[in-house]
């Protein structure tokens, strides 16, 4: 007997997976709307998606023991990006393992090192800014954050290679950045090499180009490794397991790869909404100038990421439009009872970022931004989930509140911006991310 599956849309596969694409947040509120929580999804490619927006289903997905399902089977979509051996497309073992190696150097003392090459980078990026002159928050904040992540896996800041390194990176995220050039992974009858002038043969020859650089760079690290360098790559090629083994050169590759591709377009998008929020109320600018005023001149890093207001507007900044719509879905290996359904093997479970930070029971009015919420109360990791959870939680949260944390501060308190159209910015696919359309526009009005 095949089983018992929630509601959802009896559209053609194809159809419901072109709407996934051009409207996630539209085709996830409909959906909802129509057949509750959960309600499944039949997109093209794969087996039924079930999406979750409760907290007790998310909880269930959440602990369950991670033997219980498969993630990485299901990221298979990014492949052509971060290759075979990426932390995102790794399962069991392998996964763990993996993980457990390049946890350390986004928390605690490593990542707080980080601090203040960030203030730097952000303050020298918004040093080229002309007054008068519009500019685009989400670029801006890309050169931003392509910068720091390039220090933090590589410990680069200059040099050859990391001149060659980051406009190729910046431009393969964009080939699959737009809103046509997401189908390309979406769909893979686009994945046809016809030439350079095709945007499948065009994503393919960069993607070459990048992993001849950083193949490169692996080979001259490894020639000579400096025990005091605290970079990732370093850290990376010095990792070992019980037996002794170390990581592949191409393990390598492609976890760098992951970690600069993960790293910094997230990051970046979140920040940019940050910038359109904080200048779309001014209540919430005022507020969090006064927070930062208190700090007197030249505060330390630390002290700017305790700040209580600024944390408040990164987290509400990433409840309301998260940058991921789902988690990555976790394919079933066993059978799970949730909700009053029983699951087989096989089928793919959601928690469902953007529908949970929606639900009206958990934040009242969840239009509005409203940084107070997080100084009201605490929200449970099942009610607020923008790094997702459980044995697949990002392993760069840690540095992404913190990098947006200290740029915000030091642009906010150097600078006066205003944004250029006043009309509200509405989120759009960018590969599998959502980010605000058309960039968010920004001039500069005045220096502080
Ligand atoms: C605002 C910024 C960011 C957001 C919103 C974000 C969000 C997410 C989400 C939702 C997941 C999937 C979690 C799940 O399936 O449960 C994820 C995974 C991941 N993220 Fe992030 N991320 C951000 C920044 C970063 C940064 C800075 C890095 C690293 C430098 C990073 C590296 C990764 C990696 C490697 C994974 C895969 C983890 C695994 O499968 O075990 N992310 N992220």
């Amino acid at each position: 007997m095949s089983q018992v599956l929630p509601d959802g849309s009896q559209q053609p596969p194809l159809l419901q997976l072109l709407e996934w694409i051009a409207n996630p947040f539209g085709y996830m509120e409909r959906s909802a709307q129509r057949y509750g929580d959960p309600f499944t999804a039949e997109l093209r490619q794969s087996n039924p998606l079930v999406f979750f927006s409760h907290p007790q289903a998310i909880q269930a997905i959440f602990t369950a023991a991670p033997d219980t399902f498969d993630a990485g089977r299901a990221n298979g979509l990014i492949r052509p990006l971060v290759g075979d051996n990426s932390l995102l497309l790794l399962d069991g073992d392998r996964h763990a393992f993996q993980r457990h190696l390049m946890m350390p150097p986004f928390h605690g003392e490593r990542m707080r090192s980080y601090g203040e090459i960030i203030c730097q980078i952000a303050e020298q990026v918004a040093s080229k800014w002309i007054p008068g002159q519009p500019f685009r928050a989400r670029d801006a904040m890309q050169e931003i954050t392509l910068q720091v992540i390039l220090h933090a896996v590589f410990g680069l800041a200059d040099g050859d290679r990391y001149q060659q390194l980051k406009p190729l990176l910046a431009s393969l995220l964009n080939l699959t950045g737009s809103r046509l050039g997401s189908s390309l992974l979406f769909l893979d009858v686009l994945q046809k090499d016809w030439g350079s002038w095709s945007p499948w043969g065009r994503f393919k020859k960069r993607h070459q180009e990048m992993t001849t650089l950083l193949s490169a760079e692996i080979a001259e690290r490894r020639a000579q490794v400096d025990p005091t360098a605290t970079d990732i790559l370093t850290l990376l090629i010095a990792a070992r397991d019980e037996q002794g083994q170390g990581m592949s050169d191409e393990e390598l590759r492609d976890e760098l790869i992951t970690l600069l591709a993960a790293g910094h377009e997230t990051t970046a998008t979140t920040l940019a909404w940050a910038f359109y929020w904080i200048h779309k109320l001014p209540a919430v600018q005022e507020k969090l100038l006064q927070e930062l005023a208190s700090l007197g001149d030249n505060p330390s890093p630390m002290e700017i990421s305790r700040l209580p207001y600024l944390n408040a507007v990164c987290s509400e900044t990433l409840r309301i439009y998260p940058v991921t719509p789902i988690v990555s879905p976790r394919i079933l290996k066993v059978p799970i009872e949730i909700m009053g359904y029983l699951f087989e093997p096989e089928t793919m479970l959601a928690p469902c970022i953007y529908l949970t930070h929606q639900r009206e029971d958990i934040y009242p009015e969840p239009q509005q931004f409203k940084p107070e919420r997080f100084l009201e109360r605490q929200f449970s990791p099942y009610e607020y989930l923008p790094f997702g959870g459980g044995n697949r939680r990002c392993i760069g949260f840690a540095l992404a509140l913190f990098e947006m944390k200290l740029v915000l501060a030091t642009v906010l308190s150097r600078y006066q911006l205003a944004l250029v159209d006043k009309r509200p910015v509405q989120p759009v696919r960018r590969g599998v991310t959502i980010a605000p359309q058309g960039g968010v526009q920004m001039v500069i009005t005045s220096k502080r």
